[in-house]
């Protein structure tokens, strides 16, 4: 695919695969808008709302948000996407890509590809422990994979790094247990629609990078 042309893609993986990672590499190469809705949620618990409050119990929880405020928050933001749109957190069960399925075909949009980020769940506690998070922008570092030049120090704005207050081994097992559940069996239902493609997620980000840029350039 040549980086010039329009892509609406979703990464679907376990949390810590590396969605984050992967998706501003392709918002800078091929200019497709990185919807993330965890970053959306947390957007809302960091302006103050009351109903960042009722989020942030969920999403602390481990559990998932309610599915229709998810669908309005992506039927808002898909609109805006000139370039193609890249699905990150969404959908994360059947009535989500049931909603998605609705909002593609009202807007008149199809969806190019879906990259699966296959990663052992033995990997995923370190990777989610060391997360430092710039929060205004959503940027993520490792404290040992993808440090910051700086330590605890975000490399474009120097502003401080976070930790996300769902990064912690019970949340995490928790967040674990929904995605088997109820996102890994939207695999199947993408592979049926001859929409999937699969990645090793368990090598460097850069190898990973390197396999999701194949699988965009067969398009
Ligand atoms: P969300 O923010 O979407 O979290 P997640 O899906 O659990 O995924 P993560 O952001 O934790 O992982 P990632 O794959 O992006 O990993 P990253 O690239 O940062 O959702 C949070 C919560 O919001 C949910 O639990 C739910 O409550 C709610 N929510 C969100 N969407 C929802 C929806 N649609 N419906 C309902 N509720 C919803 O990488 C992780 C770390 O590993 C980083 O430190 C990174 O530097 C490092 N790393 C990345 N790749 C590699 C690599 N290849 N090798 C070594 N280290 C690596």
């Amino acid at each position: 695919m040549s980086s010039q042309k329009c892509v609406n893609l979703i990464l679907i993986g376990p949390p810590g695969a590396g969605k984050g990672t992967v998706a501003p590499k392709l918002n800078e190469d091929y200019g497709v808008t990185h919807l993330s809705t965890g970053d959306m949620l947390r957007a809302v618990i960091q302006s103050g709302l009351p109903l960042g409050q009722k989020i942030k119990e969920v999403i602390d929880s481990g559990k998932l948000v309610n599915d229709e405020l998810m669908g309005e928050m992506i039927l808002a933001a898909i609109r805006d996407c000139k370039r193609g749109f890249l699905l990150d957190g969404f959908p994360r069960n059947e009535k989500q890509a049931e909603m998605l399925c609705n909002i593609l075909s009202k807007e008149g949009l199809k969806l190019d590809t879906v990259i699966e980020l296959c990663v052992p769940d033995e990997l995923l506690v370190t990777r989610i422990c060391g997360r430092l998070l710039h929060t205004s922008s959503g940027r993520t570092y490792h404290e040992t994979f993808c440090p910051p030049k700086l330590p605890n120090k975000d490399d474009v704005t120097g502003e401080d790094l976070c930790r996300r207050s769902d990064d912690n081994e019970p949340a995490l097992k928790k967040r674990l247990e929904v995605f088997h559940t109820q996102t890994a069996p939207l695999i199947e239902y993408y592979k049926k629609l001859k929409l999937h493609a699969m990645v090793d997620a368990s090598c460097s980000p850069e190898e990973v990078y390197t396999q999701v840029r194949a699988i965009l350039d067969q398009k």
